[in-house]
């Protein structure tokens, strides 16, 4: 299918554009079609084994099969070299395919027909919309770039203005900055004579909208706002005189080309850069990237115009993990890396902050000093954040207690934004040297703030606080599980709370709960929200520290109802540790659980069916084993100590009524 583009000039050619696409249905169709031992076998000699199928990976050089395909999860994996993936995902890797080639060879092979023509009218309307825009916004650069260097007012005023700030031709150059004409349409008139449609010059925020048709960018210096592929998105037009009340920097608005809170100032010219450092740097202003580049130091980007979002940081996290905050050592440069500290770290990413003296910012820096100088002042002056932070709270804190007391809670505060435990360990060691205070202390504060977060999500999410019902004491005897038999390590129970969160997380149950009134109420949730809720709120903890990460990661995306492709998120997950060992949990359930039920007393019911059950049994087990243990070790203690003993005796009791009561609670939910 054919269309005119709708923006081109009249006395140009006509251009047609095909659009192929492959829905989204398609795909669909195409992923359930596949069968991966199919697909695989094409390329692989498999033999089965078990459940699974064995082959010699195509991947690396071996001689004895470690190569296996899950038919069952539509998953491959090496015990080799660790590739591993779905059906498309080998096709991709095997034939260096693209993901639509590789969907294409994966139909063909099952005979689904890809209508690659059939988008939609809707689909083509707006993608050549978007291409209008885009096509406009070229032609306005080109225009900004050519008044810049052969308009007698553009040298004049907008060039020279450039050069006194110390920018040279080259830099110029690089970034494309441009300068608007002072006439009331000197711009309009030229896009129109170029037969650009005045309805995406407006769109685009080129000219006013209001009732009179006029430029909207007048006298000033244009900073183009690039994409990651280097198409302007948008633009930032600085003004020149000091005196006037219009805004220093007018800024192009949203549109279906330009997300603002998704795009960071500077990041095609430094996403190279900032791999290769591995490392971000993150400035205020377009002038600061600007200098900073000329400077030599290529790594950096601005959020410009809007203050720091989370899309933006999630953009620079394709890059790289760590970011370093560059802002000035003004009140309002604290403040602002105070809020973009927390930010990051809530993203799961290490932060950096480098404060430049007060009165200065990277700009006026990286212009009065020599590259040399600005990599020192960079290289000595970077604080990790509680560093930074401690610094910066105890200099009005001195020795008052009080004070003191406010500053590392709000240091806390930020550790407990960190989603990975591990770090937050390490956070919580550091913070415990610098500030002096026991690492228990500020443990205990950090888990009520982290409690704190979950619940405040999970009450703006619509959850309600949950219990249990007991069952009446009569009618447990009967019912009760015998669970003398278990055997009390965590670990493979820790496995099974991994294994059912991460197969199973988006299944709804139901359970009772007593309202208010007195009255049984049914609840909808969900097994991971229910499984993340009830561990986070008993505060218990995975003994294994590979669990904990993985579980402190799904919690957060079970608080942010990311379900959808959870599993596959993990199979799929940058840390190859973590994707390694959870392919490998996520087959589990197949290769082991007939001596699990004999080792560890893990009850196996046919999980899919009987959702709720397994979901409290396997919880169940858990915590029991955890406060088996806890109990074991009380009982040590107390063999061991010579003092006065009625605590240690008071504790173990308690444990054990908390058990059996767990127990009930279990008996409850299983026999009911
Ligand atoms: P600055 O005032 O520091 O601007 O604002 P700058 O880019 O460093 O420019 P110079 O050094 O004064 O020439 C930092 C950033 O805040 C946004 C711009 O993105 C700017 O780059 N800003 C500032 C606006 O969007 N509008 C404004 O009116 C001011
Ligand atoms: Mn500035």
């Amino acid at each position: 299918m054919a269309r005119k583009t709708p923006y081109l000039p009249a006395d140009r050619p006509e251009i047609t554009i095909f659009v192929r696409v492959i829905s989204k249905e398609t795909i669909e169709v195409i992923r359930d079609t596949a069968r991966v031992e199919e697909v695989i076998g094409d390329y692989v000699l498999l033999k089965r084994r078990g459940v699974n199928l064995l082959g010699l990976c195509p991947f690396h050089n071996e001689k004895t099969p470690s190569f296996t395909v899950s038919p069952a999860k539509g998953i491959y994996k090496c015990f080799g070299c660790g590739a591993s993936g779905d059906s498309i995902k080998f096709v991709m890797e095997h034939e260096h395919f693209t993901y639509p080639e590789a969907l294409k060879y994966v139909a063909k092979k099952y005979n689904i027909q890809i209508e690659e023509t059939e988008a939609t009218p809707e689909y083509l309307e707006e993608q050549s919309t978007r291409e209008a825009l885009f096509a406009v916004n070229q032609f306005a650069e080109n225009h900004f770039i050519q008044n810049l260097w052969e308009h007698e007012m553009g040298k004049a005023v907008g060039l020279s203005y450039f050069h006194e700030r110390g920018f040279d031709d080259a830099t110029i150059k690089k970034f494309k900055l441009g300068f608007a004409i002072e006439e009331w349409d000197f711009f309009l008139k030229s896009a129109t004579e170029a037969g650009y449609k005045t309805e995406y010059l407006k769109t685009l925020g080129l000219v006013t909208s209001g009732e009179r048709t006029v430029d909207m960018y007048r006298g000033r210096v244009i900073f183009p706002i690039h994409n990651l592929s280097g198409r302007v998105v948008g633009f930032g037009a600085r003004i020149l005189k000091t005196n006037e009340k219009s805004p220093k920097y007018i800024n192009s608005p949203e549109s279906e080309i330009y997300n603002k809170s998704k795009i960071v100032y500077g990041i095609f010219y430094a996403k190279t850069a900032i791999v290769k450092n591995n490392k971000c740097y993150l400035v205020e202003g377009y002038t600061d990237v600007i200098s900073l580049h000329q400077a030599g130091v290529e790594n950096v980007v601005a959020s410009s115009g809007t203050s720091l979002t989370t899309g933006q940081i999630e953009l620079i996290k394709r890059y790289t993990p760590n970011i370093t905050i560059l802002y000035d050592g003004d009140a309002a440069g604290i403040k602002a890396s105070f809020r973009g500290i927390d930010m990051i770290l809530e993203n799961g990413m290490n932060v950096k902050v480098v404060l430049f003296p007060d009165g200065e910012d990277p700009d006026s820096y990286a212009k009065n000093h020599s590259q040399e100088e600005l990599e020192q002042f960079i290289k000595e002056n970077e604080n990790d954040f509680i560093k930074f932070k401690a610094g910066i709270l105890m200099k009005d804190a001195s020795n008052d207690p009080i004070l003191k007391a406010g500053a590392i809670k709000d240091i806390v505060n930020s550790i407990a934004l960190v989603p990975d435990g591990i770090l937050r360990t390490l956070y919580v060691q550091q913070c415990s040297e610098l500030m002096q205070v026991p690492e228990n202390t500020l443990n205990n504060e950090l888990n009520k703030i982290r409690r704190e977060i979950t619940r405040n999500k999970m009450r703006k999410d619509g959850w309600q606080e949950q219990e249990l019902i007991p069952m009446p004491e009569h009618e447990m005897h009967e019912k009760q599980l015998d669970v003398q038999e278990i055997v009390f390590t965590t670990e493979p129970h820790e496995k099974e709370v991994l294994r059912l969160l991460l197969n199973y997380a988006d299944r709804t149950i139901q359970f009772e709960q007593l309202s208010d009134e007195g009255a049984v109420e049914m609840i909808d949730t969900t097994v991971g929200y229910y499984m993340v809720q009830d561990i986070m709120s008993d505060e218990i903890s995975f003994n294994h520290p590979l669990h904990q990460l993985i579980f402190d990661e799904v919690a957060e995306l079970i608080n942010q109802h990311k379900y959808e492709g959870l599993t596959q998120y993990f199979i799929h997950h940058s840390d190859p540790e973590i994707s390694k060992y959870v392919i490998d949990l996520v087959t589990l359930k197949y290769e082991t659980s007939e001596n699990w039920l004999n080792k560890h007393g893990i009850v196996v019911v046919t999980e899919e069916s009987q959702m709720m059950k397994t979901v409290f049994n396997v919880l169940y087990n858990f915590k029991a084993a955890k406060l088996e243990q806890i109990i074991t070790d009380l009982r040590k203690r107390l063999q061991n100590t010579e003092d006065d003993s009625t605590e240690l005796l008071t504790d173990i009791n308690d444990k054990q009524m908390i058990k059996k009561s767990l127990s009930n609670q279990l008996s409850v939910v299983i026999w009911k």
